[in-house]
């Protein structure tokens, strides 16, 4: 018996009678043109096919491969190969009784197959004719799962890859690889970015068996598996007493290193490297670039056909900011975009979308559209470091559709986070968008239920970039819940509303932070891990913010015109991202009339009390869902109405003593 839940992929029992009408009569024969049923990928899409109609609407399904010529049936599936549509592609025509599935490849068939399932689950009305090519080449997932179990910033228990140093293979992979396949994802890296103690590295002997046995699962369901690195393993692990890129011994040592590795991993993807940043050794130690290391690995797994994925999570955490010029903000593009064009065609740079680090309200890399000549991929979190902890509900779609659609000003047109990421801007094929991910072992992989619709909205939004954040809650609601179009309608809207929210009771107008140092859950408004000296906020008496302009830090140089000039005029910038562009007064007039520390008080106090509204809708569908999932949800929404309340009173008074200024509506401030 199994203890984890199915997630979006329960296929509960659909109204039959609606379903009768709808797919049952359809469904029954599937024609296999140019896929082999036995066929790795194909198999598991038959597999996943056969079980969800006969679990939804009670068909056997029957499969007739090789169909070739023409198919009399008119009431059928025909799945069938086109050339024509791009890799990884499906298109999905259904004209009422027949439904074609037509696919370049095995990856385009599964996906095809899975769109199918989700039809029927959402009981689709028929009649479609859609070209699905996904957005982005690569669309992966990150995982921080460390060799002991312990997952970093992991909020659902623990790694379900590892346990005591040994490697799991059991079915739960089997489950989350048909999960976030259902989605399209197709690479996940299984280990922690800071790869730590040489003993626990996976590329040694006494991992590949179990490594290679988790590629061929992740592989039978069109998952590529990668594997973060530690740069300095040639010290650690081999010895030697350098990790310099442009040592021939060190690169000799990473060519055997290698060699054996896929010798026995034949189907890896490549290495994710976390370099030089937060301890982490790297290139800089020996006064060479970025591109220097980057491209010495990629030169050695270019003849696997292999990737080297590149975080430009680079910067110097024990910088002093009493020095108004030092910003964190501008380390990955000063660290990076010199060295734009020099790195190897398999080298992808892997940025975050933000230049701080995954705080609900960032203004977007300015690093995105300014690699015109380098491989960019986008890095975002879904494992609500800065966001909650799994705990609080924060539906992250609405904040990546926002990135996603951020125009950089690189080009004309065609300048988006998403063109750029996804290739159009500049014609890369080795890049896409990938999430530090939010699953652990608990029963229901995600601690909180409500945060699986970030791990399938990531997954569906890496795929289709057009897909909206309403559209996808929806469907993962429909999906993972057997409710009333009421109670959904519910969920829906507590989802959508969530990330405003979180937003309104805890900081502030993109200033960030103000969080628990190191755990980074709940408030700290002083709060700063790194040194005693610095604040993120920089406030006084008089004011708070950053000056980002040319008279700070000069961050804001950093974008294309206008971005540059907009975010430097703090009537133009976006009023959400005022305070981290600019130092104002707190009586400094916003757009709405109010003062700024108005402004604090007013949102501070409305977000808990949304919290609380939030809270009262949830226990209004109780009836509606099984009881474990409403006893885990409510109870995590009850730590949520704490940690509200918490921030509200923290940063209320915390400004009220500093700034002195009274709440224009007398509400006690503690
Ligand atoms: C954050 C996080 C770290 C993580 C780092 C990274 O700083 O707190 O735990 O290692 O990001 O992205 O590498």
């Amino acid at each position: 018996m199994k203890n984890w839940t199915d997630l979006w992929l329960g296929y509960h029992k659909v109204n039959v009678k609606k379903a009768d009408e709808l797919y049952s009569k359809s469904v029954g024969k599937v024609y296999l043109e140019g896929f082999l049923e036995d066929e790795s990928i194909c198999a598991n899409a038959i597999k996943e096919l056969t079980h969800g109609l006969k679990q939804m609407i009670k068909v056997s399904v029957k499969i007739i491969s090789n169909a070739g010529g023409e198919i009399e049936e008119e009431n059928a599936v025909v799945i069938k190969k086109d050339d024509s549509i791009k890799k990884q592609g499906y298109r999905y025509q259904d004209n009422g009784k027949r439904i074609t599935i037509s696919a370049p490849d095995e990856n385009g068939m599964l996906y095809g197959v899975f769109a199918l399932l989700r039809n029927v689950a959402m009981q689709k009305e028929r009649k479609a004719d859609e070209l699905c090519e996904p957005s982005n080449p690569l669309r992966m997932l990150n995982h921080w799962d460390n060799m002991d179990g312990s997952i970093e910033r992991g909020y659902s228990g623990e790694s379900f890859f590892f346990k005591n140093g040994k490697i799991m293979t059991g079915s739960r992979i089997v489950d989350y690889a048909r999960m976030i396949a259902s989605v399209g994802i197709n690479g996940v890296v299984i280990n922690n970015v800071n790869v730590k103690g040489a003993a626990t590295y996976l590329i040694s002997e006494r991992y590949y068996l179990n490594v290679k046995k988790l590629a061929e699962i992740f592989g039978s369901y069109g998952i590529s598996l990668y594997l973060s690195l530690n740069f300095a393993a040639p010290i650690e692990m081999g010895g030697m007493d350098s990790c310099d890129p442009l040592d021939e011994n060190v690169i000799l040592w990473w060519k055997n290193k290698v060699w054996e590795v896929f010798n026995h991993i034949p189907n890896l993807g490549g290495f994710l490297v976390k370099a030089d940043s937060e301890g982490r050794p790297g290139p800089f130690t020996y006064g060479r670039t970025q591109a220097e290391g980057a491209n010495m690995l990629a030169d050695i797994v270019k003849e696997y056909d292999a990737t080297i994925i590149w975080r430009c999570f680079v910067y110097n955490c024990t910088q002093d900011w009493r020095d108004t010029k030092t910003d964190r903000a501008r380390a990955a593009y000063d660290n990076f975009k010199p060295s734009d064009g020099n790195y190897h065609e398999n080298v992808v740079l892997q940025i975050k979308n933000g230049p701080m680090d995954f705080q609900i309200r960032e203004p977007v890399s300015p690093l995105f559209g300014a690699l015109s000549s380098t491989n960019e991929m986008l890095e975002v979190q879904i494992a609500q470091e800065y966001t909650g902890h799994q705990i609080d509900i924060c539906y992250l779609i609405p904040m990546f559709k926002e990135i996603l659609n951020f125009r950089t000003y690189c080009k004309d047109e065609c300048d988006t986070v998403a063109d750029v990421v996804s290739g159009r801007t500049f014609g890369n094929t080795c890049c896409g968008f990938s999430a530090v991910t939010n699953t652990g072992d608990d029963e229901n992989w995600t601690g909180n239920d409500m945060a699986a619709a970030n791990l399938y909205g990531f997954g569906r939004l890496a795929f289709n970039t057009e897909l909206s954040a309403e559209e996808i809650a929806r469907e993962w609601v429909k999906l993972t819940f057997n409710v009333s179009k009421e109670a959904e309608d519910v969920i829906v809207n507590i989802l959508m509303n969530s990330r405003e929210i979180y937003e309104e009771y805890t900081s502030p107008l993109g200033i960030g932070w103000m969080v628990t140092p190191q755990t980074h859950y709940g408030c700290s408004v002083d709060g700063y891990e790194y040194s005693r000296w610095g604040t993120y906020h920089r406030a006084d008496h008089l004011g708070i913010g950053v000056d980002r302009t040319e008279n700070g830090t000069g961050y804001v140089s950093q974008y294309f015109e206008p971005n540059a000039s907009i975010f430097a005029d703090v009537n133009k910038c976006p009023e959400e991202l005022v305070l981290f562009f600019h130092h104002l007064p707190y009586t400094h007039k916003l757009h709405s009339g109010k003062t700024l520390i108005q402004h604090i008080y007013d949102t501070h106090f409305e977000g808990y009390e949304r919290v609380l509204e939030m809270q009262k809708n949830l226990e209004g569908i109780k009836d509606e869902l099984d009881q474990s999932v409403y006893d885990r949800v409510s109870g995590r929404m009850n730590l949520q109405v704490a940690n509200a309340r918490e921030w509200c009173d923290q940063v209320n008074s915390y400004f009220y003593r500093k700034s002195g200024i009274e709440d224009e509506k007398g509400r006690k401030i503690y």
